[in-house]
């Protein structure tokens, strides 16, 4: 992603391997800040990805990698360190895969720190897939919607959602973006508007309330990331896809997910079965550590919701666009 600063522009990814050490983008210091921070412990990693340093389905896996990484170059039992790992959040499908995957191959005698760069290479390079194919869905003078961030940052680089966004700008489309401000942890507002801002992309924040205001307006193309998609379609987003999935299907929009085969759950049926990870009351009742709600009214904070696969026009993948029925077919 190329960021710009100061001094220039500059490409990084939201992780990567350097001199021994995991570096990655602190998230929660966005937009405002640019700060790197390292780590040398796969405990410290587990913590990243649960405190959010880290985030996006993607990126928590390529992040895991790289715990597992460590784990093998401190000598440390593997399997106490993948699941230590695997604690860290609940719902996100590719940190279970990416730990399961980097377990396989680290007991087959991978290196670890080619292992881990490869599954990250990975991934980049199925997200610039997903943005050929999905940027085919993009024509000149559109309105686009988009929830949460599945741009660079949760993806290690390129993006999900911001995928075929980014492609069809570079392309020469122009087209209009509005960004859901995504409560209570902003990354809408604070992360995908920002990376929307640095590649130059029209595009507005709007208030996660306001979206189906915007859609009876007129937009043309819905596209939101997934943190896991099971066998029949149905899928776990950020909080307040659902709506978005509910309030397109009533103005007849085309809403997709865009998502790499590792976020797809095979092995369980439907989306009853994702855990949806339950947050800290906090981050709703508080904004920068100062209290914003009544004393005394509790706060319920599920950061997920699940939405039908009924609502889902198509699933934007590596391996092209599947309508729901046609899912069995990622699997092959
Ligand atoms: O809780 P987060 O920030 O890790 O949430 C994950 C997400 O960024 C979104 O749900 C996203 O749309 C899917 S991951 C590319």
């Amino acid at each position: 992603m190329k960021v710009r600063t100061g001094g220039g522009v500059k490409d990084i990814r939201a992780v990567w391997f350097d001199k021994g050490k995991v570096m990655m983008i602190d998230q929660r210091e966005l937009p405002h800040k640019i700060v790197t921070v390292s780590f040398d412990k796969y405990q410290d990693i587990a913590e990243a990805i649960r405190n959010m340093t880290t985030r996006g389905a993607p990126s928590i896996g390529a992040t895991a990698a790289y715990g597992m990484c460590l784990a093998a170059l401190s000598g440390v039992d593997l399997d106490k360190a993948a699941k230590d790992i695997k604690a860290a959040r609940p719902t996100a499908n590719d940190l279970f895969f990416a730990v399961d995957h980097m377990l396989a191959g680290l007991k087959a005698g991978s290196d670890p720190i080619e292992a881990a760069n490869g599954y990250a290479d990975m991934i980049v390079d199925k997200c610039t897939k997903i943005g050929e194919y999905g940027s085919a869905l993009i024509k000149n003078g559109m309105k686009v919607m988009t929830h949460c961030n599945a741009g660079a940052l949760a993806t290690v680089d390129v993006g999900t959602a911001l995928a075929p966004m980014r492609k069809a700008w570079a392309d020469g489309k122009r087209f209009f973006v509005y960004a859901s401000e995504t409560r209570p942890r902003l990354q809408g507002m604070q992360l995908t508007a920002w990376e929307l801002g640095q590649e130059g992309i029209d595009h507005a924040i709007i208030p996660d309330g306001a979206s189906a205001y915007y859609m009876e307006k007129g937009v043309d193309l819905i596209i939101t990331g997934a943190d896991r998609i099971t066998a029949n379609g149905d899928f776990a987003n950020k909080i307040g896809t659902f709506d978005k999935a509910i309030a397109a299907k009533h103005f007849g929009i085309p809403f997709y997910v865009a998502a790499p085969v590792s976020t797809f759950d095979f092995d369980t049926k439907t989306g009853k079965d994702i855990v949806i990870e339950e947050r800290s009351e906090k981050e709703v009742t508080e904004i920068y550590g100062m209290k914003i709600a009544p004393k005394g009214s509790p706060a319920l904070n599920p950061a997920f919701d699940v939405t039908p696969a009924k609502l889902v026009r198509g699933f934007i993948t590596e391996k092209g666009i599947f309508a729901p029925k046609d899912i069995g077919k990622v699997k092959q």
